[in-house]
């Protein structure tokens, strides 16, 4: 078991990464929690079909009574009217200012039940269960809640930090191949950015990783979630720091939009996105070749990318647009080392479309 504190305001609160978690999560909660019983689960049905019963077993062993409140399944739910739809269950269920809501489900469950649980009677208690890899490293450690508007992705949201996240790798077993190794890219954009041993780790057992092996993924897991709490626990909102953690985030965005959030997971464009930076890295002479082909390996050694097709000039333009509404500058965040970033607001234009080229060139050859 690897504990991780998460020093932030209001209070602190530890990240618990341990296969078979999901079993002890009732004993956790208790020590978390104190003498409070009502807990509401949103999940979505992937989960709860698979999961959800050793969850309410664990839970009615330390003495909870837990009521699921599931939510529509996929990203076109993240929005206003799911949240309203759970609050008006919540309510119908007589939750009160005591109850607790568990987010049991991957990065969608998480930024929707944040959200829900910090307007529900101006705020109740929210603990993160995450599921998927991307939500297991990434998307429930910080306190970041949100949902969708038509005019994009994450435009309501709040900070809310949970009470406790409790991380149990075993629950990745049941996730499709494709999901799981899109959230391997947010934990090997850790490595890069700041943690040079976690980068070993999927260049040296990437075949025992992509074998969902339940000791090197706990470790490369945990590796990930103790360099996000760093990160944020010096910066709780979007400061400086936290800037490095939308390293390969910058051309991602814009290629996800190009392709309408459709053909390309978001860990995925993010992979693009970050072979996309090493090459502007090593275009701009911050970066050795040698160092930069490794990033590069790794990244596409992680396996099938789906093709990305888009025009330079295309992409080129959405950063520009990007730029209007992000105070004037576009941030790259560009890989000096293995495990050392450094943010640059001034990157060319035609360096920027030559690394679209690449990506092309790429997924060509792929
Ligand atoms: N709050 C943050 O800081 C933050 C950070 C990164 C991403 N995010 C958000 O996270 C979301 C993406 O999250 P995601 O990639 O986890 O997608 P997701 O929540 O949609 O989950 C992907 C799919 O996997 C299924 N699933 C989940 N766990 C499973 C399991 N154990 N077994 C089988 N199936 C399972 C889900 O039902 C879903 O169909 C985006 O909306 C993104 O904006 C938030
Ligand atoms: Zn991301």
């Amino acid at each position: 078991m690897i504990r991780v504190n998460i020093a932030v305001p209001p209070r602190p609160y530890e990240a618990v990464i341990d296969s078979g978690l999901l079993l002890r999560a009732g004993a956790h909660l208790r020590a978390v929690l104190g003498e409070r019983n009502r807990l509401f689960l949103v999940t979505v049905s992937p989960v709860r079909r698979k999961w959800a019963k050793k969850l309410l077993a664990s839970l009615a062993t330390a003495g909870f009574s837990a009521r699921i409140v599931e939510m529509p399944d996929g990203e076109s739910h993240k929005k206003l009217a799911t949240v309203e739809q759970l609050a008006e269950k919540l309510s119908s269920l007589g939750a009160d200012r005591n109850a607790v809501v568990v987010a049991f489900g991957g990065g969608v469950v998480g930024d929707v039940a944040g959200l829900l649980a910090s307007l529900y009677m101006r705020g109740v208690d929210v603990v993160q269960l995450p599921t998927t890899v991307l939500a297991q490293v990434d998307a429930s450690i910080g306190g970041k809640t949100g949902v969708n508007l038509r005019a994009g992705k994450n435009l309501v949201g709040t900070f809310h930090q949970p009470r406790v996240v409790l991380i149990d790798p075993n629950l990745l077993s049941t996730l499709p191949d494709r999901e799981f190794r899109a959230g391997l890219y947010e934990a090997l954009k850790c490595g890069v950015i700041g943690n040079p041993e976690l980068f070993r780790q999927f260049e040296d057992h990437k075949d025992k990783i992509l074998k969902r092996d339940a000791e090197v993924l706990e470790k490369v897991i945990a590796d990930s979630v103790k360099l996000k709490a760093e990160v944020v626990s010096a910066d709780e909102r979007e400061g400086g720091l936290r800037r490095v953690l939308n390293f390969g985030h910058t051309i991602g965005h814009a290629l996800e939009a190009e392709t309408g959030y459709r053909k390309v997971l978001h860990g995925e464009a993010v992979a693009w996105g970050m072979v996309a930076v090493t090459k502007i890295a090593l275009a701009m002479g911050k970066i050795g070749s040698v160092t930069a082909g490794r990033i590069a390996d790794a990244v596409l050694g992680l396996g099938p990318l789906p093709k990305v097709d888009v025009k330079p000039g295309n992409i080129v333009r959405r950063l520009q647009a990007d730029k209007k509404t992000l105070n004037g500058t576009v941030h790259f965040v560009l890989p000096t080392d293995i495990g050392k970033v450094e943010v640059s607001s001034h990157v060319p234009e035609n360096v920027i479309a030559e690394a679209v080229s690449e990506l092309r060139r790429l997924s060509a050859r792929n």
